[in-house]
C-alpha cells in the first residue's frame, strides 16, 4: 500500500514538474529568441527594437523598450512562478525518488557513505552550488565570459565526479542537474527579479532606474539559456543506462553537455554570423564518438574470450540462468513482488518464467551484465561471476530448455 501511495505521489509531482518546467523553459527560449530576432532599426527613440509575428491565427506586434515606457502599463506580466515552481516540485521529486529510499536509489552499493549523510550532501550541494556560482559570476572573471564558462564547467565536472564516487549513476546525474537547476532558479530569484523590481519601482517613482541591473539580469538569463540544455538531458537521462551506468559516467555527461552548449551557441549567434556553424558537424561527430565508446564491454563473457577459452567454459543452462534471476531480480520484477518498496513490477518488467527472461534478455543484459545498474543498489549481492554467467547464457542464444 505504501509503495502504491508513493508511486502516485511520484506521478503527481512529476507531472507538475514537467508542466511547470515546460512553461519556464518555453518562456526562457521564447524571450531569448525574441532578443535575437528584434528588428533594431526602429524609428521610435524609446524602443530597442520590435518584432512582428503570427501565431495561433493572430498577428502580434512586440516592442522592447531601451529601459522603460514613460508610464507604467496597468498589467505587466512577470515570469517567475514558472521558475520557482519548477524548483520546488523538483526538490520534492528528488526527495520522493531518491531520499525516501536512499539506501536503494541514492547510495552506490558498497559505499561507506550512510544514506542520511548522502541526503545531507545532496541537499547541501544545491545551496553551496549556488553560492560558488554566484561568487564566480561576481569575481574578476565577470569581465571574461569564456574564462567564466571554463571555470563553471570545471567546477561542475568536479561536482559530477564527486557525486559519482558515492551515489548510484542515476542519482549522481540527477544531482548535477539539480545543482545546475538551483543555479538557474537562483539567478531568477536573486538577480533577475530584483533587477526587474528596481526597474519597475524607478518608473513608478519617476526616478532613473539603475542601468547596470537589467544588464546583469540579461547576462544571467543568458547563462540560464545555455544551462537549460544539459539540464534537460539530465532530467531524462534515467532512460539511458549506457550514459549514467558507464564507468566514466561523469566524462560522458561532460561530453553531452559540451555538445548541447555548442549547438545552443550556434543557434544563439547564427543571426549575426555563421562563425559557429562548425558546432553542428562537431556535435554529430562527438555524439558518434560517445555512442562508440559506450558500447557495452562484457568482461568474462564468451563474446570477449578467444574460442579456445570458450571450449573449456561449461555452457550455462536455462535452469542456472533462471535461478540467478530468481535470486537477484524476481523479488522486484515479478507479477507479485515480495520487495516491500514495490506493489507492482518496476518498469512493468516481470521475470518469473524463463520465457519472460528470454523476451527481455537484451535489456537484462544492459542493466546487469554490461553495467551493474541492476539489481537496484545491488541489494541482493549479485556477484561478478553470476553476471558473467547470465551474460554467457544470453550471448550463447538464451536457450530455454
Ligand atoms: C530492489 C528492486 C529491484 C531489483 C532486485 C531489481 N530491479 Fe530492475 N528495476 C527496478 C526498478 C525500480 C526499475 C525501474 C527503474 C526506472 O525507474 O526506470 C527497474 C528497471 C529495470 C529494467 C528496465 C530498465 C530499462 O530502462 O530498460 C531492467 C531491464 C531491469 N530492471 C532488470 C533487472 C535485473 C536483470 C535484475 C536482477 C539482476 C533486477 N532488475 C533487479 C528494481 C529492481
Amino acid at each position: 500500500m505504501e509503495a502504491h501511495l508513493l508511486e502516485w505521489l511520484n506521478l503527481v509531482i512529476r507531472w507538475v514538474h514537467v508542466i511547470v518546467g515546460i512553461a519556464w523553459i518555453g518562456a526562457s527560449f521564447y524571450f531569448v529568441w525574441l532578443e535575437n530576432n528584434l528588428d533594431r532599426q526602429v524609428k521610435n527613440q524609446d524602443l530597442a527594437g520590435e518584432l512582428w509575428a503570427i501565431h495561433g491565427g493572430g498577428i502580434y506586434h512586440l516592442q522592447k523598450y531601451k529601459l522603460a515606457p514613460a508610464t507604467m502599463p496597468k498589467h505587466l506580466h512577470w515570469f517567475k512562478w514558472e521558475a520557482y515552481s519548477s524548483w520546488i516540485s523538483g526538490v520534492l521529486l528528488l526527495s520522493v525518488v531518491y531520499y525516501l529510499n536512499a539506501a536503494t536509489y541514492l547510495i552506490l552499493p558498497g559505499s561507506p557513505v550512510s544514506p542520511a549523510a548522502g541526503v545531507a550532501i545532496g541537499l547541501g550541494s544545491l545551496i553551496i552550488g549556488w553560492y560558488v556560482y554566484d561568487f564566480l559570476c561576481k569575481s574578476a572573471l565577470r569581465h571574461q565570459p569564456l574564462l567564466l564558462g571554463v571555470a563553471l564547467m570545471v567546477s561542475l565536472v568536479l561536482v559530477a565526479w564527486g557525486f559519482s564516487q558515492f551515489m548510484t549513476g542515476r542519482a549522481a546525474y540527477l544531482h548535477v542537474g539539480a545543482v545546475i537547476g538551483t543555479m538557474m532558479v537562483g539567478n531568477v530569484f536573486f538577480i533577475i527579479m530584483p533587477a526587474q523590481r528596481n526597474l519597475v519601482g524607478a518608473i513608478e517613482a519617476g526616478t532613473a532606474p539603475d542601468p547596470a541591473l537589467p544588464k546583469n539580469g540579461l547576462l544571467r538569463s543568458r547563462h540560464n539559456n545555455y544551462l537549460t540544455l544539459p539540464v534537460i538531458f539530465i532530467m531524462v537521462s534515467s532512460h539511458f543506462p549506457s550514459t549514467y551506468g558507464h564507468e566514466w559516467s561523469w566524462v560522458i555527461l561532460l561530453g553531452l553537455s559540451l555538445v548541447s552548449v555548442a549547438v545552443r551557441h550556434y543557434f544563439n549567434t547564427r543571426h549575426n554570423s555563421q562563425q559557429f556553424l562548425w558546432a553542428l558537424p562537431a556535435a554529430v561527430l562527438a555524439l558518434l564518438v560517445m555512442a562508440y565508446v559506450t558500447v557495452p564491454q562484457v568482461p568474462g563473457s564468451s563474446a570477449a574470450k578467444s574460442s579456445e577459452e570458450i571450449a573449456v567454459v561449461e555452457p550455462v543452462t536455462a535452469q542456472q540462468a533462471h535461478d540467478i534471476v530468481a535470486t537477484h531480480c524476481a523479488s522486484c520484477h515479478s507479477a507479485t513482488p515480495s520487495h516491500a518498496a514495490f506493489s507492482t513490477a518496476p518498469a512493468g518488467l516481470m521475470f518469473d518464467s524463463i520465457d519472460e527472461i528470454k523476451r527481455y534478455k537484451d535489456r537484462i543484459y544492459l542493466q546487469s551484465v554490461a553495467s551493474r545498474i541492476m539489481p537496484l543498489g545491488n541489494s541482493t549481492g549479485m556477484t561478478q561471476d553470476e553476471r558473467d554467467q547470465l551474460g554467457r547464457w544470453i550471448a550463447d542464444g538464451a536457450n530455454t530448455q
